[in-house]
């Protein structure tokens, strides 16, 4: 079996992910591929198609019909990269709160999953890549050299996302906070799955820069990850 050159990295909503895959590409000279953009991109073609997002058979249709692309970015307005919907920029778009109600619905069909794993093992398989998601390192690309499994509790997801929205001078109820945090992670629950050799990754002990050193020490000893 031939070892690709990818790390994966999994675990919930909020927990420093798209941060640290992005470091890591980074230092590596890799690309930063975010798998759940692939799912909000095909929730933004449901909403836009008018298909009923609970009808599996006809979400899966449009998975294999729409073509979603993930592109190095082409603006300089803080993206990581450029989202297209059959060749229209929808970077932002899928950010937004009728995706971002739907999206978990979309993503629970086996069918749309199966489409979906299929083109995200094949970005795997072509290697110098840092994929992002919830079922990466046990599903998409178990043969990953290095996977990791990123997990903060809901209390500190809080507290890290109240520092966030106050910066930005947004006002807060920290409860619904919470409570909206929880409740993302329960309908993202069956798609999580941690890889049985995953690297268990506390983010409630330590800083994010913390687990970014933990990470790259864990990178310097897996030779196969930077040999060219
Ligand atoms: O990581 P995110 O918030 O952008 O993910 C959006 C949705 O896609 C979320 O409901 C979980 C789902 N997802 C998934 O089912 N499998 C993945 N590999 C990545 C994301």
């Amino acid at each position: 079996m031939t070892i690709p050159r990818a790390i994966t990295i999994d675990g919930p909503a909020g927990s420093g992910k798209s941060t640290l895959g992005a470091i890591l590409a980074t230092h590596l000279g890799f690309v930063y591929f975010d798998t759940g953009v692939m799912y909000r991109a095909l929730t933004l073609a449901v909403i836009q198609h008018r298909v009923d997002p609970s009808d599996s058979v006809a979400v899966a249709a449009l998975a294999n019909q729409c073509h979603i692309g993930v592109h190095t970015p082409t603006h300089d307005d803080g993206r990581q990269y450029t989202v297209t919907l059959d060749g229209i920029d929808v970077t932002w778009d899928i950010r937004q709160q009728p995706v971002e109600r739907l999206v978990s619905q979309v993503a629970a069909h086996p069918a749309v999953r199966q489409i979906m794993r299929a083109q995200q093992r094949a970005i795997g398989l072509a290697g110098d890549v840092v994929m992002v998601g919830r079922d990466i390192g046990s599903i998409v690309l178990p043969e990953a050299p290095l996977k990791i499994y990123l997990d903060v509790s809901i209390a500190e997801r809080t507290r890290r996302r109240i520092i966030e929205l106050t910066d930005r001078g947004e006002q807060i109820d920290d409860i619904a906070l919470a409570e909206s945090i929880r409740l993302r992670d329960e309908r993202d629950r069956h798609v999580m799955h941690a890889a049985p050799d995953a690297v268990h990754i506390n983010g409630d002990t330590q800083s994010p820069a913390q687990t970014v050193a933990e990470v790259l020490a864990l990178v310097a000893n897996i030779p196969v990850l930077h040999t060219h």
